[in-house]
């Protein structure tokens, strides 16, 4: 059986990924992860016992442990997820995120590489290319779109982008790149549209929305996400890029609207903030490489996946609330924090 490294595993994508694999595929999946604010083990509660998974604290910018990790581990087969994710706290600072997104995966490529790994399949986004024009809908992002990222986050994920890319130029190492759009569902952190628009609504408070909320984002559900990844892993070419996608624009404010008419309130609770700096006007994504390659497409229509999403923090509050207010670190702290 393969061995699988999912890198940031705790976090909204990673969580949402080694459940999927467990429950569909046959690999043993090893979870290593920092555990920053963004990564939370209860995401895994329910699976942590599986004889198939193994949770591994540890920062991927450390040779020494990802070294041993992966002969450990006998790892054949890597996922690296793990990043600082999120826009506004890049805007704030963003040593972390070149640290952890640029220096973490050229350590990960090159311990992979000095041990031949079979293959290495960086998670990519597609804010790495910048931005698209509002008025004209037929222009969507390729993968021979040029890069051009506009926040320190997009720039962080593609300098890894372009470091993955030299490996398999120069080294012939099995690389596979995948850039997806947002993504929505179970798990998120709420610091992200969705999911802090649900959270606010639920707790009676004001729904905060950026400029003039006329952004656009082309939105996936987060299983779909996982089974494009799968479906790159087993079924890519080494040394390609593919963009997946949903096909699913949406201006912000009009996803705003329907979290609060789902759940009862009225638009009196939207209040409009100052615009994020720099903040990309349009995102949409063309996956039909992925689509006419590898036989890849989405499951969820967006009016199912939305309500799966709304219900899931609906019946989880307590999961949410202990987020919000960091006490799940504590606990985690407290456990792992000398491991
Ligand atoms: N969320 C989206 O909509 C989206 C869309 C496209 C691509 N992506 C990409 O998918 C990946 C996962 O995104 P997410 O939304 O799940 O992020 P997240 O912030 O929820 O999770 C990131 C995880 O990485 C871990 N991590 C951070 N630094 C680490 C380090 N140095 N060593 C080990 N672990 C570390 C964190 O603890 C956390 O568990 C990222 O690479 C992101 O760029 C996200």
């Amino acid at each position: 059986m393969k061995n699988l490294l999912v890198t940031g595993g705790a976090g909204f994508i990673g969580s949402n990924f080694v459940k999927y694999v467990l429950a569909n595929f046959d690999y043993n999946v090893i979870n290593l992860d920092k555990l920053t604010y963004a990564g939370n083990l209860e995401n895994l509660s329910d699976i942590e016992k599986n004889p198939k998974y193994k949770f591994v604290k540890a920062d991927i910018c450390e040779e020494k442990d990802v070294n041993e990790i992966l002969q450990k581990y006998e790892i054949d087969t890597i996922i690296n997820f793990a990043a600082e994710s999120h826009v506004d706290r890049s805007i704030l600072g963003s040593k972390e995120f070149v640290v952890t997104n640029v220096l973490g995966t050229q350590v990960l490529l090159d311990a992979a590489k000095n041990l031949k790994i079979e293959k290495f399949l960086q998670v990519s986004t597609d804010e790495v290319y910048g931005s698209l024009p509002e008025d004209k809908k037929e222009i969507k992002f390729t993968e021979s779109t040029s890069i051009t990222p506009s926040s320190p986050y997009s720039a962080s994920k593609a300098s890894a982008d372009m470091l993955c890319h030299s490996y398999f130029h120069t080294h012939n190492f099995p690389i596979l790149i995948t850039r997806c759009s947002n993504n929505y569902g179970p798990y998120q952190f709420p610091e992200k549209l969705i999911p802090l628009m649900i959270a606010k609504a639920l707790g009676g408070e004001k729904l905060p929305v950026y400029g003039d909320g006329k952004n656009i984002r082309d939105w996936l559900y987060v299983e779909d996400h996982c089974s494009g990844i799968m479906t790159v892993l087993e079924k890519g070419k080494f040394g390609e890029v593919y963009n997946i996608g949903g096909n699913n624009e949406w201006y912000n404010i009009d996803i705003v609207k329907l979290i609060l008419k789902r759940l009862g309130k009225g638009e009196e609770f939207i209040t409009y903030v100052k615009d994020r700096p720099g903040h990309d006007r349009r995102y949409a994504i063309d996956s039909g490489k992925i689509q006419r390659e590898l036989g890849w497409k989405p499951a969820h229509l967006f009016e199912e996946g939305i309500e799966k999403t709304i219900k899931w923090y609906i019946e989880n509050e307590s999961w949410w609330k202990k987020v919000m207010s960091g006490e799940y670190q504590k606990y985690f702290e407290k456990n792992y924090g000398n491991k």
